[in-house]
C-alpha cells in the first residue's frame, strides 16, 4: 500500500527512475530542500547514476528497478522517456508508491488509461509533472485574468519559435529518442512540447470541445525532419477561442541557461491584455509579464522567472500536497486525460483535414492511431 496521506512527522521520501536530461532540473529543484529526502536513483545508464553521486550521498543508486522498488520510499519520480511511461509507472503503481510522472503522460490513450487504472486500484496518488502551471509568470498571468483587470476573457493566443541555438546541451540520447517519435506523427514539437501549451490554455480556460491541427513538417538534415510549422486552432467548452503558432527557426539565437525557445502566451479580454514573454529561455529579457490597459503598459520585472522556477516551484506543491496542505495534485489524473485528449484530436484532425469535436474525457476514448 502506498504510505497514507498527511505525511507530517518527517521529509517526503522520494526515488527517482530515470536520471536523464530532465532530471537536470528535476532533482535541484528537491537538492534544495530540508523537507524532501532523494533516497534512491535508478537508470539503465551508469554514467548517469555516476554524474548523481555525488549530489546523492546517501541514496541507493542502481541500475535495476526491481531493488529501487524495494526502497523505503513514498513517492517515484518516473522521468523515463515518454514511450516507457505506463510500463514503468504501472511497475511502480503496483509496488505500492505514489508516482510522479513527467509530461506528456502517455503517447497514446491506451498507456494513459492503464496508468490511471493502476493508480486508481493501488490507491495512490497520481501527479503528472507540469512545470508551466507552476511558472510564476504564467501564475501571475492567471491571477490577472481571475482579477478582472483586462475585462472578461475573449481570446488566448500562445506562441512557439523553436530556436536551433543558445541553452543547454542536451543530451543526444534525450534527443535520439524524441526525433524517432516524430516519425509517428506524434513529434517533438507538436506533441511533446506542445502538451505544454495546452495544459496552460485548459488551466487557464477549462476543457476544449472542438480543435484543429495543420501540423506541417520540416527537415533539418537529410533525413530529418520536424514537425513544423504547426497551428493548433480550438474553443474551450466555455466558448473562448485559442491559438498555438509552433515554428521552427534553427538559426536564431535565444540566451537560456536550459531549453532555448521564444514562448509567448497572450490573454485578450474585453478592456485589455496580459502577456507573458518567456518561458524556458530569456530571449530578449523584456519583463516577463506585461498588463496592457486603457493606454497604459504595466510591467513585471521582479517574478521570479528563470526557466527553472516551475520545477521549483512544482516541488513546493508536492509537498503541500504529501503534507495535506492541498488536495489538488495539479495535474492529477482527470486534467492530465483532458490535456492528452485534446492533443491527440488535434493530431488527427491534421490528418483528416478538419476540425474535430473532443468529448469529455467520461466519453469515448481518445483516438488511438
Ligand atoms: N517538463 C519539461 O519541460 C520536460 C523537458 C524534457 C523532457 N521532459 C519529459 O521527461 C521525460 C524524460 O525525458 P528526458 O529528456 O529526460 O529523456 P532522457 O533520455 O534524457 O532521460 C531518460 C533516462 O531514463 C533512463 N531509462 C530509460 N529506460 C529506463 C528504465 N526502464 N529504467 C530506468 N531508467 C531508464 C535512460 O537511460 C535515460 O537516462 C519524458 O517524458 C519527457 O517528455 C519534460
Amino acid at each position: 500500500m502506498p504510505t497514507a496521506i498527511p505525511i507530517l512527522d518527517r521529509p517526503i521520501r522520494l526515488a527517482v527512475v530515470g536520471l536523464g536530461q530532465i532530471a537536470e532540473l528535476m532533482v535541484p529543484a528537491y537538492l534544495g530542500r530540508d523537507d524532501v529526502d532523494v533516497v534512491a536513483g535508478c537508470d539503465l545508464d551508469r554514467e548517469r547514476l555516476e554524474r548523481w553521486r555525488p549530489d546523492l550521498p546517501g541514496a541507493l543508486l542502481t541500475t535495476d528497478l526491481d531493488e529501487l522498488l524495494r526502497v523505503d520510499a513514498d513517492v517515484v519520480d518516473v522521468l523515463v522517456p515518454t514511450y516507457l511511461h505506463a510500463e514503468v509507472a504501472v511497475a511502480v503503481l503496483e509496488a505500492g508508491f505514489h508516482v510522479q510522472l513527467q509530461k506528456p503522460i502517455a503517447r497514446n490513450a491506451e498507456d494513459c488509461e492503464r496508468i490511471i487504472a493502476a493508480a486508481r486500484r493501488n490507491g495512490a496518488q497520481l501527479r503528472v509533472l507540469e512545470d508551466y502551471v507552476f511558472f510564476p509568470p504564467l501564475v501571475k498571468l492567471r491571477e490577472i485574468v481571475g482579477s478582472g483587470e483586462i475585462g472578461d476573457p475573449v481570446g488566448l493566443h500562445l506562441k512557439v519559435v523553436n530556436t536551433g541555438r543558445g541553452g543547454w546541451d542536451v543530451l543526444p540520447t534525450s534527443l535520439e529518442w524524441q526525433f524517432e517519435q516524430t516519425s509517428d506523427g506524434r513529434g517533438m514539437l507538436v506533441f511533446d512540447h506542445g502538451w505544454h501549451q495546452l495544459a496552460v490554455a485548459i488551466w487557464l480556460f477549462g476543457p476544449i470541445k472542438r480543435i484543429f491541427g495543420w501540423i506541417g513538417s520540416t527537415e533539418i538534415v537529410p533525413g530529418l525532419a520536424l514537425d513544423a510549422p504547426a497551428t493548433l486552432v480550438w474553443e474551450h467548452e466555455g466558448g473562448l477561442r485559442g491559438v498555438l503558432d509552433i515554428t521552427l527557426a534553427v538559426d536564431t539565437y535565444f540566451k537560456s541557461e536550459f531549453y532555448s525557445c521564444d514562448e509567448r502566451v497572450e490573454v485578450t479580454g474585453q478592456r485589455g491584455a496580459v502577456r507573458c514573454n518567456r518561458i524556458s529561455s530569456f530571449g530578449r529579457q523584456e519583463p516577463s509579464v506585461e498588463v496592457y490597459r486603457d493606454g497604459e503598459i504595466r510591467s513585471y520585472h521582479a517574478l521570479t522567472e528563470g526557466g527553472d522556477a516551475g520545477f521549483a516551484a512544482s516541488a513546493a506543491h508536492m509537498v503541500d500536497l504529501f503534507r495535506g496542505r492541498t488536495t489538488d495534485p495539479l495535474m492529477g489524473a482527470d486534467m492530465a486525460d483532458t490535456v492528452l485528449t485534446a492533443l491527440l484530436y488535434a493530431l488527427e484532425s491534421s490528418q483528416v483535414g478538419t476540425p474535430l469535436d473532443v468529448p469529455t474525457h467520461d466519453q469515448a476514448s481518445a483516438p488511438s492511431r
